[in-house]
This record gives structure tokens, C-alpha cells and sequence, in this order.
């Protein structure tokens, strides 16, 4: 079996008619079953990069292979998405009208072949790994901010996605919180062997990452796996 799961080749993507290169050149390997850490100073083109490696923005140059397959043959972006990317955002993008569990359950619709009662009990038991089983009945718009974070975690593991791209996911949570997250990650990772790709500044995302990947002025320097 291939073990890549993402190949960047020289990505670009400008801002202010190329005077802003908020991507440069950028080539990345990502292989299955293990943990990136992608850090570097704010404004360095992190959330950029995880934008365009989810086709949510545009790219100027560079090519990009998901499990060797061109975004050019994907048929349907909507169904590619639920399949293999998860998201979990610097903004959370809850529905404000739906409970915790309905939003974390919405990610899980369109798996025809699961029955409903295991959606509700994979959706209840990712709730309790981010700490939130007692608020998991409350509106999305009653809870707080890193309630929302927390939650849109969850939703983003729901339907197992093989590529999970993470911006800051720890940086609105408290400590305790965010260890939860760690070792959901960790065991999400090592259990499927799936890969997840998180933009942060926290060290303790550093320390638990196979590998560093140090982002400076659009650029990657170099990657260094971990001992
Ligand atoms: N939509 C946009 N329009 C113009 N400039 C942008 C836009 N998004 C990001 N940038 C610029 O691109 C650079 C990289 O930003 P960003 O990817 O958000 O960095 P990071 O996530 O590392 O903080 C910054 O200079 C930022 O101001
Ligand atoms: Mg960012």
C-alpha cells in the first residue's frame, strides 16, 4: 500500500496581485499514520497552506495529489470532502440552531450504510473526548466560544476522514482540555492509520507531532522527523 497521503509540489498562492506571497513554492510529503505539526510566527502562510490543501482557496501555482489522485479528477468536491478531509477551523463553523450532537451528528448524514443509533453513540462518545457529554443537548448558540471549538473538533473525527487539517485547534481551550484533544489525536492516528496536519504555536501540539514542519515567510525550510 502507498503510504502517502498528501504530496504538495511547489504551492503558491499570492494576495495583493502577487505582492503578498502568502505561500511560496511550498512542497510537503504527508504519509499515513502519523502526526504534522506545522508551526511558525503568525502571518507566516499557515492557514493559507491548510486552505489551499482543502481546496478552499485558490491556488496560483503548484500541484497537489491526494492519495496520488489530481484535485482534477475529483468528481465531486462536496462528497470528496466528507470522505477524506476533515476540518477543524481557526473560526468554528457550527449550525447555531442545532444541539452539540446534531452539529456533530450533521457530519455523519450522508453515511447511508451507518445505522442511526451508532451515529448518535459516535457522536455522544466524541463529545465526551472533548469533555462536553453535559452540554451535548445544548444549542450550539448557548454555549460558549471554546465549547464550539471543542465541539467542532468532534465533528471534524465524525466520519473518520483520512486527512485531518487542524488551525489552532488547541489555542482556545484550557489546558486540561486540550491534553483530551491531544490524545484523541494521538490515538485517532495511531488506531486507523489516518494523518492530521495542525497549524499551531502550542508546544504541547509540538510534542506529541512526528513531525515539525518550521514555516517561515511562505516558505517550509526543512522537516525534521523526530527521534
Ligand atoms: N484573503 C486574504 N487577502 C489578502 N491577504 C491575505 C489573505 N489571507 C491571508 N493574507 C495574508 O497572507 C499572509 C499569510 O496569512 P495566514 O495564512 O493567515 O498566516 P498564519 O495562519 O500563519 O497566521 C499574511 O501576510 C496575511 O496578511
Ligand atoms: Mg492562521
Amino acid at each position: 500500500m502507498n503510504d502517502t497521503i498528501l504530496e504538495v509540489r511547489g504551492l503558491s498562492r499570492y494576495f495583493d496581485r502577487g505582492l503578498t506571497p502568502a505561500v511560496d513554492h511550498v512542497s510537503l510529503t504527508l504519509e499515513r499514520g502519523k502526526i504534522y505539526a506545522l508551526v511558525g510566527p503568525s502571518g507566516c502562510g499557515k492557514t493559507t497552506l491548510l486552505h489551499c490543501i482543502g481546496n478552499l482557496e485558490n491556488r496560483d501555482g503548484g500541484s497537489i495529489r491526494y492519495a496520488g489522485k489530481a484535485p482534477e479528477d475529483i468528481r465531486s468536491w462536496p462528497k470528496f470532502r466528507r470522505e477524506f478531509l476533515g476540518f477543524v477551523f481557526q473560526f468554528h463553523y457550527l449550525i447555531p440552531t442545532l444541539t452539540l450532537q446534531e452539529n456533530v451528528e450533521s457530519a455523519l448524514q450522508w453515511s447511508g450504510t451507518v445505522p442511526v443509533h451508532e451515529k448518535r453513540a459516535r457522536s455522544a462518545a466524541l463529545l465526551e473526548t472533548v469533555g462536553l457529554q453535559h452540554k451535548k443537548d445544548m444549542f450550539a448558540e448557548n454555549v460558549s466560544g471554546g465549547e464550539r471549538q471543542r465541539a467542532a473538533i468532534a465533528r471534524a473525527f465524525a466520519n473518520a476522514p483520512d486527512l485531518v487539517l487542524a488551525d489552532e485547534p488547541t489555542g482556545n481551550v484550557d489546558s486540561k482540555t486540550g491534553a483530551m484533544i491531544l490524545d484523541y489525536m494521538k490515538e485517532y492516528v495511531r488506531n486507523e492509520n489516518k494523518t492530521i496536519l495542525i497549524a499551531t504555536h502550542d508546544p504541547d501540539v509540538e510534542a506529541i507531532a512526528d513531525e515539525i514542519i518550521p514555516m517561515k515567510d511562505g516558505r517550509i525550510r526543512s522537516v525534521s522527523e523526530r527521534s
